[in-house]
């Protein structure tokens, strides 16, 4: 499974991708609007950080400004990734840009049908969004069981890119139903690395050897 950040900022992604763990970045508007940056520069500057792909959003709501936007922002490097919403204008952009080789993320999916329709338009990814489904007390990961199963009965291409993830138990449940991506907060990456034995096995072996040291007089 592909692990992705969730993020718009910089320091977060230089450290995510320095333990060798990061495959790309989801940024959405909120979270540029978070860095208080032009966004076409922060995209540049995430681009040039992360080998794998980056989704940048579009903001128009019909489909020739959404495809006018994308073009836009693919001429930023090739790792961008076009997040387009899943909506009637959204379907139409996905259309004309998988025709023109530009690669889609479906952003805001929150049923299997809607996975099956951006599918069949030419996404390349989409975003089950689970943390939001548990939020309106709503199972998230029966989403993506079904988005699952569905592309698995059809031999669909469009890759699963686990989003609005809250807690590492997001994770595992991902893992175990074989999502091709999760996307995380970079919070949530630290704590998939936690855990408590960790910590207190380390002090015990520094203890123990400290102790010899004392020992040994040295
Ligand atoms: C995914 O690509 C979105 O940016 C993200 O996961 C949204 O998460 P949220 O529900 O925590 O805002």
């Amino acid at each position: 499974m592909k692990l992705f950040i969730d993020t718009a900022n910089l320091e977060e992604i230089k450290e995510a991708n320095s333990l060798g763990i990061l495959d790309g970045v989801t940024t959405n508007p909120t979270l540029l609007a978070r860095e208080k940056r032009e966004p076409v520069v922060q995209l540049r500057e995430i681009c040039s950080i992360v080998k794998g792909p980056v989704s940048a959003e579009v903001t128009a709501q019909d489909y020739q400004g959404m495809v006018k936007e994308a073009e836009e922002l693919a001429k930023i490097s090739e790792n961008i990734v076009i997040k387009v919403p899943t909506t009637l204008e959204g379907l139409k952009t996905t259309k004309i840009l998988s025709q023109r080789g530009i690669r889609t993320n479906l952003t805001l999916c929150f049923s299997p049908l809607q996975a099956l329709l951006v599918a069949k338009a030419g996404a390349t990814f989409v975003s089950p969004f689970v943390g939001r489904l548990d939020d309106i007390s709503t199972e998230g990961m029966d989403l993506v069981s079904d988005v699952k199963l569905i592309y698995d009965n059809y031999k669909i291409k469009t890759q699963i890119i686990v989003a609005s993830i809250r807690h590492p138990i997001h994770v595992l449940e991902a893992a175990r139903i074989g999502a091709d991506i999760v996307t995380c907060p970079f919070k949530v990456i630290i704590h998939l690395l936690k855990h408590p034995l960790t910590d207190i096995g380390i002090e015990r072996f520094l203890s123990d050897w400290k102790k010899l040291k004392d020992t040994l007089g040295r």
